[in-house]
């Protein structure tokens, strides 16, 4: 049976002179499978064609459509509104810089993090075109597998205590790119490496253990395994590092 729903959404655009933020109600018929995306459109196409919000793949593959959904982010796109009251509330990610409504800019925050973390593989080897691809064990491969689901969609960080209080922190996201790096081999950073980039407040000592990005991750990525590996091995190079004075590898 169809209903009605109220949408009330976060208005702002900041680049108005004299803007204000503001709620404002958005009423339209609900119909089955509906998804938050599908009403959003409507809204914009029949309603009101200001109204700015984030979308590319619609298929919860390219992270842009997250958003605060009746307090909890999420993303827009794999929500469906028959699972939500008939009366809801839409906010924009806190953390990441606004660009109006529910728009923020998660790239740039991204971008910063793959800069800080050096997400690349780290290795002496030549590249050579001609080379035969050199094959890694299934279980190895499956490990690196794991962290390279995010789809830097930004719900971890949004929903995260130490994230909205220091700007500087790394989130479950960097913490999880971090491990990403260290599962895999062919990266020949040492220890002593990745304690400078994640051994610290800003990474992977910064988490105060409450968990709600592994709550929250639409991707079901596990989070607090992945912090756990990576305050793991920070321990222990930190441990070294106080023993021998600077001489862990
Ligand atoms: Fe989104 Fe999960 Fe990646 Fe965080 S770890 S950015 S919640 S996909
Ligand atoms: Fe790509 Fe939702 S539109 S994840």
């Amino acid at each position: 049976m169809s209903r009605k729903i109220t949408i009330s959404i976060f208005r702002y655009n900041p680049n108005i002179p004299g803007d204000e933020p503001r709620m404002q109600d958005y009423t339209l018929e609900e119909y089955e499978g509906m998804t938050l995306f599908v009403a959003l459109n409507e809204i914009r196409e029949k309603q009101d064609p200001t109204l700015m919000f984030d979308f590319v793949c619609r298929a919860a593959i390219c992270g842009s459509c997250a958003m605060l959904i009746n307090g909890r982010p999420g993303l827009a796109c794999k929500t469906l509104t028959r699972n939500l009251p008939s009366r809801f509330t839409l906010m924009p990610l806190p953390v990441f810089k606004l660009i109006g409504d529910l728009s923020v800019d998660t790239g740039t925050w991204f971008r910063n993090l793959q800069m800080r973390t050096e997400a690349w593989i780290h290795t002496s080897k030549k590249f050579d075109p001609n080379a035969l691809e050199v094959r890694m064990p299934n279980e190895v491969a499956e490990a690196i597998y794991e962290p390279e689901r995010c789809i830097e969609c930004g719900c971890c960080v949004a929903t995260c205590v130490t994230a909205n209080i220091r700007e500087d922190f790394i989130g479950a996201t960097g913490i999880n790119r971090v491990s990403r790096f260290m599962l895999d081999p062919r990266d020949e950073r040492t220890e002593k490496e990745y304690f400078e980039i994640v051994g610290n407040e800003d990474g992977a000592f910064g988490c105060v253990g409450l968990m709600a990005c592994d709550d929250f991750c639409p991707m079901d990525i596990p989070l607090q395994k992945q912090l756990a590996y990576v305050r793991r091995r920070m321990a222990k190079a930190g441990l070294k590092l106080d023993l021998k004075g600077m001489k862990i590898s």
